[in-house]
């Protein structure tokens, strides 16, 4: 059966570049970079170009990368030691749409002394700047606010929030996980303290992830125990997939042009025809401001756990909600934050494509899944209106 991926906001095909790359630390490579001796040494060359070539992607200092093992480590780090680092500050400042790596943290923080104030988002999926300058107190430990999301794809204006943070003098965090390598990204230019990143939303295996802190940053590290990562983050370093995220580095910037073109294309003629061809159909998210992969369709008046299982038997593989939603019939936070009405929140369906996707799938996609959804509607006792 064919199979088409459309579901790469949960995880990504690995680029045959890092699969290769990866190869000799899982055989004869194997030193410890901590080690004085050759084998040793040998190593520590190949992390340190893996953290020139990450800090190249989003222009940082390469010694203002931190290294982890996935972008919830990365997110924990920014939050638990922002906290740690200012025992006079007890706020945080973030939205309603993050990620559970972000909400989950912040609302642990929050029984454990912290205030918590989630921003709304309108029904498009953006933020309003004046809330944001409105709910930074001198109390506020950290700002953490994603830089696109997940679900929806919808870019957030991180340039000016990290401009406001910047001059009020407040910790600014964003979990960047799906936007490194779909999007431009410049720290130099754009203030932020800290940014996520996760390698296997960038064509690595899954269990690599980073940390962007800028000079001067307040953080504590809350992983204990020896001295790697200049101290920040102690445990003996992932060798292979740390050299994999630098080379998925290095191809993300190649392939950057792609993304915001061909694969943006590709995005847009399988929303324009999905849109066309379903009556009903609602897309979730603000048109523009969007990555170029992710398309979210809202099915009016079917699941979208339904949608995915007839998808899945014609071998498209897509999602509803998040990866970490999905497999729960609860509606996603952040369709629901969006306002999206009930008879479409639990619809919703994203496509989210890669630089490794055709127009070829595109066209299977558009020609399996309308009747799918008609298919579903005729089940739907919403529909008709004798049931509710
Ligand atoms: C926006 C966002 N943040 C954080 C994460 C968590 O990243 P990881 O799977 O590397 O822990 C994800 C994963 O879906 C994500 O989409």
């Amino acid at each position: 059966m064919k199979e088409v991926y459309f579901d790469n906001n949960a995880t990504t095909q690995i680029a045959p570049e890092v699969a290769e790359a990866i190869q000799p630390f899982l055989t004869t490579e194997y030193g410890n970079p901590s080690s004085m001796h050759n084998i040793g040494g040998r190593i520590k060359k190949h992390i340190d170009k893996a953290r020139e070539q990450v800090a190249a992607l989003i222009n940082a200092d390469p010694d203002e990368i931190l290294f982890t093992s996935c972008g919830t480590e990365s997110n924990n780090t920014a939050l638990r030691g922002t906290l740690l680092a200012q025992p006079g500050k007890r706020h945080i400042l973030t939205s309603k749409v993050e990620h559970p790596a972000v909400l989950e943290v912040a609302t642990y923080l929050g029984t454990r002394g912290a205030r918590v104030t989630q921003l709304f988002v309108d029904s498009d999926g953006l933020l309003n700047l004046d809330d944001v300058r409105e709910a930074i107190t001198d109390e506020t430990a950290i700002v953490s606010v994603m830089w696109a999301n997940n679900e929806t794809g919808v870019i957030f204006p991180i340039q000016e929030i990290a401009e406001i943070c910047a001059e009020k003098g407040v910790v600014f965090h964003t979990d960047a996980v799906q936007a490194v390598g779909k999007i431009p990204i410049d720290v130099k230019k754009t203030p932020v303290n800290m940014l996520s990143l996760s390698g296997h939303k960038l064509h690595t295996p899954k269990g690599i992830g980073a940390l962007y802190i800028r000079k001067k940053t307040p953080l504590k590290p809350f992983m204990l125990g020896g001295h790697q990562e200049r101290g920040r983050r102690a445990g003996t370093e992932n060798v292979p997939f740390i050299v994999g995220l630098g080379v998925a580095a290095d191809e993300a910037a190649k392939y950057m042009d792609d993304e915001n073109t061909r694969v943006r294309a590709l995005r847009d003629k399988l929303e324009n025809a999905l849109m066309k061809t379903c009556p009903d159909a609602r897309r979730n998210g603000h048109k523009e401001l969007r990555l170029p992969n992710t398309s979210n369709i809202s099915f009016e008046f079917i699941e979208g756990e339904a949608i995915l299982l007839l998808m899945d038997a014609e071998g498209i593989a897509a999602s509803s909600g998040s990866a970490c939603t999905s497999g729960s019939l609860e509606p996603s936070h952040v369709i629901r934050a969006l306002g999206v009405p009930f008879t479409a929140v639990h619809g919703s369906t994203r496509f989210s494509l890669s630089r490794y996707n055709t127009e070829d799938e595109v066209d299977y996609v558009i020609e399996k899944v309308p009747p799918i959804v008609e298919k579903l509607r005729k089940m739907s006792p919403f529909v008709g209106g004798d049931v509710y």
